[in-house]
């Protein structure tokens, strides 16, 4: 009796196995059809979306390729000036923006705002947590203050998305939150953070059968205002990315529904082996491309304190 029940328990483990191994087979297929072919995108006309720090770079560029499509923008930044600039810019073509003054690190702000962002624009469908800083400064010149808490507006619109069980949350990471880039330890933590929020959201979604989206975008070095002099050496294959194409990409990225995404994609590849190899072979990597290296004139800044150390 004992015996026949531990064959039933081996062939129970070996089905359930093979079931596991075929599902991953078929989600590794799909998944590099999706790569190869081009996949359905869908349609933003009529969604409310919200667009964090938005009165420039990326944020920017998004909010208006996406009004574009026809959805209503609802803009956020802590830069009254350039906001109303962007929102009156996709105005003037006949397409809808609101703004709001709004600093994403405030929880009673982004609270009070969320409402007022209902009451006018009505329940935000997809939300793009974008807004971000960067200190550029070597560990021991960092203000821990100024690490700030990157989350709070998933809290204010998840509730919402969770009662209609639809919506769609995007969250602007960066190549910093694959690998850890020098000068910026709290950046590449925070970024980290965002991979690692948005991968462990996702599995708390599908637990509960939850039928909303999610989107990472790591991008590597796109010219912005945030990135000043972005070096790189090898552009074939750590390219700086145009700040319109950066948003092309995000939105194609978003319309496509895909879960994570790299600008550009190529990148994720080597970013991925270079994990799976000895540490020292991704500083040789980055030595190689000079990719986030330091340069000589920030070294000057920078060396009397790592001497300190
Ligand atoms: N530019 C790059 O090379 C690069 C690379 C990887 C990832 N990213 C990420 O892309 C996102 C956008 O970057 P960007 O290059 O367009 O930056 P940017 O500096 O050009 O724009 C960032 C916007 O966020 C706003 N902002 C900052 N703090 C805010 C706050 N507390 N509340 C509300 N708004 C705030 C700023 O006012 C600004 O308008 C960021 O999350 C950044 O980390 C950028």
């Amino acid at each position: 009796m004992a015996a026949a029940d531990s064959w039933t328990e081996i062939l129970h483990f070996g089905l359930e196995l093979l079931g596991f191994v075929l599902k991953v087979l078929s989600i590794v297929v799909t998944a590099t059809a999706n790569c190869l072919l081009p996949k359905k995108k869908k349609d933003l006309a009529g969604e409310v979306v919200l667009i964090t720090g938005s009165a420039q770079g990326i944020g920017s560029q998004l909010a208006l390729q996406i009004a574009r499509l026809g959805a209503k923008v609802v803009l956020w930044d802590i830069n009254e000036e350039k906001l109303k600039e962007v929102a009156e810019e996709i105005q003037q073509e006949g397409f809808t923006a609101f703004w709001f003054v709004c600093d994403v690190t405030s929880e009673d702000d982004v609270n009070a705002k969320a409402r007022q962002v209902e009451e006018k624009a009505g329940e935000v469908t997809l939300l793009i947590n974008n807004a971000g800083i960067m200190q550029n400064l070597p560990m021991l010149e960092l203000s821990s203050a100024i690490i700030k808490k990157t989350f709070e507006t998933i809290r204010a619109f998840l509730p919402n998305m969770e009662k209609n069980n639809q919506g769609h949350i995007v969250g602007i990471s960066s190549c910093a939150g694959l690998v850890g880039h020098v000068n910026q330890i709290d950046y590449s933590a925070s970024k980290h953070g965002v991979v690692g929020m948005m991968e462990a959201l996702s599995e708390e979604l599908r637990l509960k059968g939850s039928s909303i989206k999610l989107t990472t975008i790591c991008p590597l070095t796109v010219n912005t205002g945030l990135n000043q002099n972005p070096i790189t050496r090898c552009s074939w294959m750590m390219p700086i990315v145009g700040v319109e194409d950066a948003a092309r990409q995000i939105v194609s990225a978003i319309r496509r529904e895909d879960f994570i995404v790299t600008l550009p994609k190529r990148i994720h590849f080597t970013l991925c082996l270079a994990r799976l190899l000895p540490h020292q072979v991704l500083s040789e990597f980055l030595d190689f491309t000079d990719y986030c290296r330091v340069k000589n004139s920030d070294l000057k800044r920078i060396l009397p304190v790592m001497e300190r150390k």
